[in-house]
Order: C-alpha cells, then structure tokens, then sequence
C-alpha cells in the first residue's frame, strides 16, 4: 500500500513537471539478463576493473582486454529491452523536456526507441583508434559480432581500435558532462537501478537536488543517493516504471 502511495505522488509530480531528468545505471537491464558491477554475482565480483577497464590493462593486454568486450557485446546482442526501458521510451516521446542519462553501454535504451540518450559511459557499440590516427574519426559504429579477429584493428590506420568505452581513470567525454549536468537542472530527476557509487555520474543526484529538482530514487536496495532523495521507491526498475506509467496514463 506504502509503494503505491509513492507512485501516486510520484506520478503527480511527472505530470505537472516541464522538464524531466532520469540516470539509470546497470540495474535497468538485469531483467534484460545482462549483470549488474557490483551485486553478488556481477561483473566486478568475478572480474578485476584494473585488469580489464583501465588503458594500463588495455596497453598489457589488448587481447584479454578485448575477448571481455566482446563476450559482453555477444551477451548484448542476444538480449532484448525490458519494461523499464520501454516506459522510459514511452516518455522520451512523450514528455518535452525529457533527457535520459545513462551509464550503461549496452544500447539498450536506444533499442528501446528512447531519442536522445547521453551515454556518460559511451557505448559498446562504439569503437576508437587507440593511437588515434590522423585518419579516423573521434570513434564509429561496430555492431559486428563476432569479430573476425580479436583485437579488432582502426579501419583506418590499420592499428589497434579500442571499446568506445570510459574506462577507470580516463575523463567523461566534456560535451557529455556539460549536457548531463544542464539536464540535471529540471523539475524531477529521477535515479535508477544506479549503486550511486561512481562519480562524477553519482553526483548529478545532489546536483539536481541543490537546483531545486524533486528527486526520486527506484531500486531494491538502498544506495548512499537514499539519503539525499525526497522519495525513495524500492523495488526494481521493471516493475515500479510499468506500474508508474500506468498511473500517469490514469491520472491524465
Ligand atoms: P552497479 O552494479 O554498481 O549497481 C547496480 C544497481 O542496480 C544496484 O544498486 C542494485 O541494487 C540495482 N538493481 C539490481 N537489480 C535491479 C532491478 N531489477 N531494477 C533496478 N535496480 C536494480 O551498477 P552501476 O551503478 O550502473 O562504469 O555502476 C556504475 C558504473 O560502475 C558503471 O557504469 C560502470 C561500473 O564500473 C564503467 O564501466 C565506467
């Protein structure tokens, strides 16, 4: 009864907001069968982020570095949105002022049909020459899976490409961060399925709270952004957005 009493209100302030942010991290496609970093069971638990996304692990071991990549954008392929992503489409249609921000690489907001995704973590569906050579742009699509030969090469220089991925260490793209932290200027910025752990992504939550947004988390667990939101829903992407959408479409 408490949850639903949380979605009326929530739904309210959706309704009546001119702009509307929402961040989503790994838990957005744990029904999609993708694994989360952090929870037992996830990529981090079986894997070390200094052996795999780093550049120091990428010049040690390119392909080590690169199998991972390519046996998670295989993962990928052969997975499909879930209801989470296809409410948060739904809203990127219908709402104006609407700006997703995500850290997942794996597409499947965009598969979803969501317009306009900031990808803070760029994308596994993009790669980058690692020199980078004079001749190749910034980085381009590859949807090849799998690839003929691992570790794939810069189409135009002939080195190596690497994951048009942010990997520990490096910066956020400028461009991305300067949209992300204009988005968090809005009237209701919601976070989920995000452990809030990584910055600076975790910090768009206080960012849109000291600018005056509502702020609204959804996840089963608590986070440290539970502390500083007006409303905490618990429970998992796919089931609370369902249920929210079905209030906003009732209360209009
Ligand atoms: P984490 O693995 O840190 O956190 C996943 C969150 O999803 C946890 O808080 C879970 O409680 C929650 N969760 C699990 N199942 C869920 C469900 N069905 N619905 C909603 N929430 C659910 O993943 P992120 O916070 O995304 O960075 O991690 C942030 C960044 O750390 C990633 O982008 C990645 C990683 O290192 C890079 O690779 C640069």
């Amino acid at each position: 009864m408490l949850l639903d009493v949380n979605i009326v209100q929530l739904a309210k302030f959706l309704n009546s907001a001119k702009r509307i942010t929402v961040l989503t991290g790994a838990g957005l496609s744990v029904a999609s069968g993708i694994p989360t970093f952090r929870e037992t069971g996830g990529l981090w638990n079986n894997y070390r982020p200094e052996e795999l996304a780093t550049p120091q692990a990428f010049i040690r071991n390119p392909k080590l570095v690169w199998a991972w990549y390519a046996s998670r954008r295989e993962k990928v392929a052969n997975s499909y949105p879930n209801n989470a992503h296809k409410v948060l489409a739904k809203w990127s249609k219908r709402f104006k002022g609407f700006s997703l921000i995500t850290q997942n690489v794996d597409g499947l907001h965009e598969r979803a049909g969501t317009v306009n995704v900031i990808r803070f973590h760029g994308s596994l569906w993009e790669l980058k020459c690692w020199i980078p050579c004079s001749a190749s742009p910034k980085h381009w699509k590859d949807k090849t899976v799998p690839f003929k030969r691992i570790p794939p090469c810069c189409p135009h220089c002939g080195g190596l490409a690497r994951p048009g991925v942010v990997w520990f260490g490096e910066s956020i793209n400028p461009t991305v961060l300067k949209k992300s932290f204009e988005a968090s200027r809005c009237d209701v910025f919601l976070t989920v399925g995000t452990s809030s752990v990584v910055n600076p992504a975790a910090l768009l939550v206080s960012e849109a709270k000291s600018k005056g947004a509502y702020v609204a988390e959804i996840n089963p667990k608590r986070t440290p952004a539970s502390e500083i939101v007006d409303l905490s829903i618990k429970g998992t992407a796919e089931e609370i957005l369902i249920n929210l959408e079905k209030e906003l479409l009732a209360q209009n």
